[in-house]
């Protein structure tokens, strides 16, 4: 089986990491197939245990496998650039969040953060599992609101392709692994400097 994560072993590290956090990465080629419900379940399983602030589990995922009818929907809200590779994919997702507590109705300020950390659970266990998964913020989120009927207190936060890799379209597209900026550039001690 090709796994897409090989690609990423040529990665650089400059500390000790699981081999998990580093093979992740965001291929577009994938080869149109269906992915069964058994594997695409457990992607939002891993979701499902993100933290989150009071255990309130504000992400909800919306979603489209390419044989139904709300496929076309998904698709048209896609930029055009995400489109020319998405139309292989086998699974379209949109994430929002919940703006407000479940137990006082009250707004609070993290609910996108847990969104982000459910996406990357998902993430995760989709390069476990030889899925690609690529996160999208290339579609029009006003038009993904009323089309999708989501409620005001809901947020838009980004769409996700699922599918399987390609690993004959991604040579031929010499897809490229992506950088990392050092640790020093991200993390201070104390004041931000
Ligand atoms: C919230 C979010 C939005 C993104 N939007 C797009 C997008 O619209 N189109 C695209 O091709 N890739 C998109 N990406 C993929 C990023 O470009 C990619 O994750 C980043 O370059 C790091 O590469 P890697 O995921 O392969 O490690 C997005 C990723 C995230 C997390």
């Amino acid at each position: 089986m090709d796994r897409y994560t090989d690609k990423a072993k040529s990665r650089v590290r400059q500390a000790d990491v699981d081999d998990l956090f580093v093979n992740r990465w965001s291929p577009r080629a994938m080869t149109g197939e269906i992915l069964s419900e058994k594997d695409v379940n457990s992607l939002f399983e891993a979701a499902r245990f993100a933290p989150s602030s009071m255990n309130n589990q504000p992400w909800r995922f919306l979603i489209s496998k390419r044989d139904d009818e709300n496929w076309q929907l998904f698709f048209n809200l896609l930029t055009e650039g995400n489109q020319v590779w998405c139309k292989d994919a086998s699974v379209l997702i949109v994430l929002i969040s919940k703006k407000t507590l479940d137990k006082s109705g009250k707004q609070y300020k993290t609910h996108s953060l847990e969104a982000g950390s459910a996406w990357q659970n998902l993430a995760l266990q989709a390069s476990l599992k030889n899925i690609v998964s690529h996160g999208m913020g290339g579609f029009d989120y006003e038009k993904a609101k009323s089309a999708l009927n989501i409620p005001d207190d809901y947020k838009v936060e980004m769409m996700i392709a699922l599918g399987k890799y390609n690993k004959k379209l991604s040579d031929e597209k010499q897809e490229k692994i992506s950088d990392r900026k050092p640790l020093n550039e991200l993390v201070f001690k104390g004041k931000f400097n």
